[in-house]
């Protein structure tokens, strides 16, 4: 991996995932600007040694310029569940605040751009695993407002020469140093299960378990979230003018809820309670991707594929989280 020393706007870098993928950025030599409004993300998040603005995409024409090298794009609400009670949220935040974005970036004449899209993109799989050329039928509204960035990503591509590669995440897990999952509401399964092995939680909440899988519960593609940041760097690397790729990112593994359980009581010695629930809609039996074309365009190859280690690295960052950690 080359370590140029360029420099990158990264939007949503207080978040989860952008703070990880800034830290690599740093520790790859490059300079790091994070632009995140705080709606969802920490000031702490932010690894240090990245310049920091508090302020919205809506308004990154006020800060981006010819100086930056590129834009990794991270800024964005992504509860799949509030989306679907308040969709105008996340069609005027995703997208209104990409479509500002985008013309701040032709304006300044930034030309490369790496996107945070999404397996929700897809919706129900019609075969498994998940490629890119399968039928995207998003099931939500945050899904859709992703599927719209992806599409207005490759018009900007093909009108206006942006380079530009849309990573689809499958779910993302783990920890990276002092930047890990906190969302507010929790809804990502090993940061909830973690939560009833700490005590903050009673029980985890099994959503279904007469799916047509091994086990009946729902099958996930779990990746470690420092394989998913050197997938972004080497996107910045892969982009080309004019083009718009678009790649999954997973391990092409699944875990099914009750495997993620299991493997959470022997990482952290704590027993978890299970409660039984009805299915939800839209939850699909299995979300796996299929991740040749990061492998083949991009040279990706995850290293962190292990489900046990993927939850040790995030139980030891949710106990940094607990000032009263057993
Ligand atoms: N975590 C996952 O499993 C997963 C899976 C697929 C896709 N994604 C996508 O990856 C991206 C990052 O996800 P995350 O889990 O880190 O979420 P996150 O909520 O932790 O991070 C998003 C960040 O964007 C900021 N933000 C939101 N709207 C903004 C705006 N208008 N202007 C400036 N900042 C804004 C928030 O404050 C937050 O810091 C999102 O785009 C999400 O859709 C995440």
């Amino acid at each position: 991996m080359s370590s140029t020393g360029k420099k990158y706007l990264v939007t949503g870098g207080a978040g989860y995932v952008g703070s990880v993928v800034a830290a690599h950025l740093l520790e790859a030599g490059h300079t790091v600007t994070v632009l995140d409004d705080l709606s969802t993300g920490f000031r702490e998040g932010v690894p240090e040694g990245a310049e920091f603005i508090e302020g919205r995409i809506q308004d990154a024409a006020e800060w981006l310029d010819a100086s930056y090298d590129g834009v990794l794009h991270f800024a964005a609400y992504s509860q799949v569940g509030e989306s679907v009670v308040d969709p105008e949220k996340y069609w005027v935040n995703n997208v209104g605040g990409t479509t500002a974005l985008l013309a701040a970036m032709r304006d300044a004449g930034v030309r490369t751009l790496v996107f945070s899209s999404t397996a929700a993109t897809y919706g129900e799989p019609v075969s498994s695993p998940i490629t890119e050329t399968d039928p995207t039928a998003p099931t939500s509204p945050y899904g859709a407002s992703k599927l719209a960035v992806d599409h207005m990503i490759t018009g900007e591509a093909t009108a206006h020469g942006l380079a530009a590669v849309s990573l689809r995440y499958f779910n993302v897990a783990g920890a990276y140093g002092s930047c890990g999952e906190r969302h507010s509401p929790e809804s990502h399964l090993i940061p909830l299960v973690l939560q009833v092995a700490l005590g903050q939680r009673e029980s985890i909440s099994v959503y279904g378990d007469d799916y047509p899988t091994p086990d009946g519960t729902c099958v996930r593609d779990y990746i470690h979230v420092a394989d998913l940041a050197e997938a972004h760097l080497l996107a910045l690397e892969n982009a080309t003018a004019g083009e718009h790729l678009i790649c999954n990112l997973g391990n092409g593994n699944g875990f099914s809820v009750r495997e993620v359980i299991e493997t959470v009581r022997q990482v952290t010695g704590h027993p978890v309670p299970e409660t039984a629930a009805p299915r939800r809609g839209g939850d699909p039996a299995v979300l796996v991707a299929s991740a040749a074309t990061a492998r083949e365009r991009l040279g990706w190859k995850p290293s962190r594929a292990d489900l046990a280690a993927i939850v040790a690295d995030a139980w030891t960052f949710a106990r940094r989280e607990e000032p009263t950690a057993p």
